[in-house]
């Protein structure tokens, strides 16, 4: 697909596109496609004070396809222009899907970089792992993060170390004393996941530098990896596939967390921790960070997860499906990383109102959108019941959310936890965000409640309750 075709289809689409808005699932207060399907958060950036947000998409088919770079821009996170898609599948080398990538600054111009993808399914011997996929890393530049030099193609498979298989994909640009490195996510012909780093002086060559692995095996691939340093430590997300469940670990399909790297750049000798899943809901995966003007290092997550099998998204049949997260502000602290919805989000707080838990038993709210938080003043269990079937429930250490008819698919997780101090719940009308201890820990996931309730709890413990209804971001569509 090129442009022209695109804005050809688009012409065309005015039903459909009125078909997708009419879902009433539509979404408030997070990103989601204008139309079609929405996975990675790609090439995110501020320059001149506007935020770019590009994102995986696949414009007129709900269901993974053909992908482009779709794109909003915003200045304020509150206020999003839908823009044209931003790359396009048309050249040899991505025809078959410009894949995840991100961007980076430098000499007041955006490079860009992305997978191409390619498959080639009639080749003799195909199997999708060894044989009859290309991922080549592609690198464009951009002076206004609208329109693109020539795209270069980088780096090819036959340029990706011998041991590694078809699956080397996902460029990152990390920055280490005035050098750049380019972070790919991988799959080892032996079937590991891996990370590989090149090393680059001037973001236009770039040669093998490192491959950053656990030493017990810890899943078969590793997508989507962002590494930076944050607080003083050097954080390596990423998005392992091939990870089994072990108890109420990795409950989901796919992983989606981090380690913490001890790495020496002079002599690449490492330490890495172990994996922290970094959201215990359903649906969180891709996860892309970049520094805003501001200083601040934010993160938007795909809000879904490849072959979930929890596919027959009650949004499919008006033409649409996933989302994005709520942009977070990420910090780190008593060896975590800490999630914070971005400051600007305060302004979609309509009003305030203050009650005890008890208290909040006869209030009569009615409203989806809103964002709850609850300081509890002891350790007792609770029952919260955030929407119709929807519920959070803490007891033995153990907190569990359950999401019932409402999950569409998705029954519960959960999250071993000493002490819930706080929560924050941030309802949109079909998605969840919620916040354990300031953001120590996060439950996102897509619900699909026919009615709304007002959350009502059930608990001996005490506390305050602070409680705003939200309104909804501006949006103005192309
Ligand atoms: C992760 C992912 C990436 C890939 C992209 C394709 O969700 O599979 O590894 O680049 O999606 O859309």
């Amino acid at each position: 697909m090129n442009r022209e075709t695109y804005l050809e289809l688009v012409k065309n689409n005015k039903e459909y596109i009125e078909k997708v808005n009419s879902d009433p699932n539509r979404l408030k207060f997070h990103l989601m496609p204008p139309t079609g399907f929405m996975n990675d958060p790609n090439g995110l950036y501020q320059k001149d004070g506007v935020y770019h947000i590009y994102f995986q998409y696949t414009p007129f088919n709900p269901d993974w396809g053909l992908k482009t770079w779709g794109h909003y821009t915003t200045r304020d996170m509150l206020a999003f222009k839908e823009e044209e898609p931003f790359l396009y599948p048309d050249i040899r080398e991505d025809r078959g899907g410009v894949f995840s990538g991100s961007a980076y600054i430098a000499e007041n111009k955006i490079h860009f970089f992305y997978t191409g993808n390619v498959s080639h399914e009639d080749a003799e011997g195909y199997d999708d792992f060894l044989v009859g996929r290309e991922q080549n890393t592609i690198k464009v530049t951009s002076s206004d993060g609208f329109n693109i030099d020539k795209k270069q193609v980088l780096m090819r498979n036959e340029d990706y170390p011998e041991y590694m298989s078809c699956h080397v994909r996902d460029p990152k640009i990390f920055t280490k004393d005035g050098v750049y490195y380019i972070v790919l996510g991988g799959r080892t012909k032996e079937n590991r996941g891996c990370i590989l780093m090149y090393k680059s002086l001037d973001l236009e060559t770039f040669e093998f530098f490192d491959i950053i692995t656990t030493k017990e095996k810890f899943g078969y691939m590793w997508e989507c990896p962002d590494l930076f340093e944050i607080d003083g430590k050097l954080i390596l997300v990423t998005c392992p596939q091939g990870v089994k469940t072990d108890g109420y670990h990795y409950e989901n399909i796919y992983q989606c967390g981090y380690f913490i790297l001890d790495y020496d750049f002079d002599t690449k000798k490492y330490s890495i921790s172990d994996f922290t899943e970094l959201d215990h809901g359903c649906d969180v995966y891709a996860p892309q960070s970049f520094v805003d003007e501001k200083g601040r290092r934010i993160q938007y997550c795909w809000v879904g997860i490849p072959d979930a099998e929890y596919t027959n998204e009650p949004t499919v049949k008006y033409g649409w499906n996933n989302a994005m997260s709520m942009p977070k502000e990420l910090s780190f602290k008593d060896g975590k990383l800490i999630q914070t919805p971005i400051e600007e989000l305060k302004t979609l707080r309509v009003n305030e109102t203050i009650y005890t838990i008890n208290e909040f038993e006869d209030v009569n709210v009615n409203d989806t959108l809103y964002e709850m938080r609850v300081d509890f003043e002891s350790n007792e269990a609770f029952n919260l019941e955030i929407r119709k079937n929807v519920f959070l429930e803490f007891k033995n250490h153990l907190l569990t959310l359950t999401l019932n008819e409402s999950g569409s698919g998705r029954s519960a997780r959960h999250l071993e936890i000493d002490e819930v101090k706080n929560i924050t719940v941030f309802s949109d009308t079909s998605c969840l965000e919620v916040f354990i201890n300031d953001g120590e820990e996060v439950f996102t996931t897509r619900v699909y409640s026919e009615t709304v309730s007002k959350p009502r709890f059930k608990t001996k413990n005490t506390g305050e309750i602070h409680y705003y209804p939200l309104k909804g971001y501006e949006y103005s569509s192309l």
